[in-house]
């Protein structure tokens, strides 16, 4: 069964705090190297920012997201965006290309994920994307799970994301009825230029909503103060862990 997340995606408050994830997501539009008049799936697109990046190079692109306002955001740039969740994807053998930035790791199960993405490509067709990998924001978790914890919650038991090793992910991708053409895990320090507290609201919902909405300003206060030592510069700049997994993998068969 697919896991949803409880994240409530709000195409305003994503422009406004994490307009960062489609810009930092250009070297994997360089790794898809789209074609003109290929046709080619974004997967978790978002408010349509790398979309539209895509179909400037003459793609015909499908985009899909699981967040109503997200799609509409996208629609919005004239795009064709689905309110569609990646564990749900109803494609055959359509796609020269599926592309995912900054989603798959919103996704489980992946096993899920991946059948849906073989099935929507042509035979030879590319999978070319980047998720959190293996220690991604492992401090920002490590505090969320120190804070829950004093009020008597498991955070790691909330916790919708799915940061894989190259080496797990890649087997995956095997058993998937990929070819790997390159995986490879990528550091990425990644200023948060709305700060952490705004981060937290748009992105851990499924850690903090699950508290009285009287107790979690201080929750969010009581993590932004675990973190500042390791996470704030001395400018005062909040710089995330994030830790990327990129990788481009053909369909065999
Ligand atoms: C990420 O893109 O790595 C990410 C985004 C939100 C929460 C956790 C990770």
């Amino acid at each position: 069964m697919a896991e949803i997340a409880k994240q409530h995606w709000s195409a305003e408050r994503y422009a406004e705090t994490a307009h960062f994830v489609p810009t930092l997501g250009a070297p994997v539009v360089e790794l898809l190297a789209p074609m003109p008049g290929e046709h080619i799936l974004d997967l978790g697109c978002g408010d349509g920012v790398l979309t539209e990046k895509i179909a400037a190079a003459g793609a015909t692109v499908v985009a899909v997201d699981a967040a109503p306002d997200m799609v509409a955001a996208a629609r919005a740039r004239g795009l064709d965006a689905r309110v569609t969740a990646g564990q749900d994807l109803d494609f055959d053998g359509t796609f020269d290309a599926v592309f995912s930035n900054a989603a798959l790791h919103w996704m489980r199960p992946p096993e899920r994920v991946l059948a849906g993405v073989y099935r929507a490509l042509k035979p030879g067709g590319r999978f070319v994307a980047e998720m959190g990998g293996h220690n991604n924001t492992a401090a920002v978790i490590v505090a969320l799970s120190t804070v829950l914890g004093r009020r008597g919650i498991d955070a790691h038991r909330l916790s919708p994301w799915y940061f894989p090793s190259a080496e797990a992910y890649g087997e995956k991708l095997e058993a998937a009825g990929f070819a790997i053409d390159e995986i490879r895990i990528v550091p990425r320090p990644t200023p948060l230029p709305a700060g952490l507290e705004a981060w937290l609201d748009t992105f851990a919902e499924d850690f903090l909503g699950i508290l009285p909405p009287s107790d979690r300003a201080a929750a969010r206060r009581e993590v932004a103060e675990l973190l500042w030592p390791v996470l704030m510069d001395e400018r005062g700049i909040w710089i995330a862990d994030y830790v990327r997994l990129r990788f481009r993998a053909i369909r065999s068969g």
